[in-house]
């Protein structure tokens, strides 16, 4: 598969070394950190726009505040858009979803909800675990373009969730949102699931 990362961050560095089997290409703003990230996961560096042209799935690991700007002008038709972004802070009421808004944004690509549940640290695990078991990872999207994601979350050594279409995403955005938020006021938000 040839997967685009978009950013250079910690969860494009620490998927992305999950995917060296697939032909990886890195784009980000700062060509220094772009390089140094393809260099580390022996992958190209493309601009945005060839990367989107080519990718079979882009994952979007920039902030939030960067789609607007970065996505409308890609060609994305057919891509899988893996988007694991999260809103900074403690959203209270949350937004607009932000996969609705990038599936406005790049309407011709597939957008999946996927691997914004846990934090940097856990996919930097090999393989990443959760009490010992393999971490499960909700996907939310068109049936085939999950497939495609659940590709990848195998690869990186987790168990896929389908978790319905796109119109379920605000529902991860908003687990996220108030998981994120308990754990800001200092309590430890995993135990609400447990059984
Ligand atoms: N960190 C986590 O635990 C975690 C967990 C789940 C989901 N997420 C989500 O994953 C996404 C990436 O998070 P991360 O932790 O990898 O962040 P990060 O380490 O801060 O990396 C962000 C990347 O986005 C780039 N970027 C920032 N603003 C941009 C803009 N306006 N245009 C283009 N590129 C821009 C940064 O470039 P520069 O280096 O030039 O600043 C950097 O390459 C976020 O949406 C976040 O909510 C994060």
């Amino acid at each position: 598969m040839r997967i685009a990362l978009f950013g250079t961050g910690g969860m494009a560095a620490a998927l992305g070394s999950r995917w060296r089997q697939h032909r990886l290409t890195v784009s980000g703003r700062d060509p220094e950190r772009a390089a140094k990230l393809a260099g580390e996961l022996g992958a190209e560096v493309q601009p945005w726009a060839a990367a989107a042209r080519e990718a079979d799935a882009v994952l979007l690991a920039v902030p939030v505040s960067a789609l607007e700007e970065l996505l409308p002008p890609l060609e994305l038709t057919g891509t899988v858009l893996l988007d694991c972004t999260n809103t900074p802070g403690d959203p209270e009421p949350p937004g607009t979803p932000v996969a609705t808004r990038i599936a406005e944004l790049a309407p011709g690509a597939s957008v999946v909800k996927a691997f914004n549940l846990a934090k940097v640290d856990v996919w930097r695990r090999t393989p990443p675990t959760f009490e010992g078991r393999p971490l499960g990872v909700p996907l939310c999207g068109a049936p085939a373009a999950v497939e495609v994601a659940a590709e990848l979350v195998r690869d990186v050594g987790a168990t896929p969730l389908p978790a319905g279409g796109l119109d379920r995403a605000p529902l991860l955005e908003a687990t996220a949102a108030f998981a994120i938020g308990l754990w800001l006021r200092g309590a430890d938000a995993r135990t609400m699931l447990m059984s």
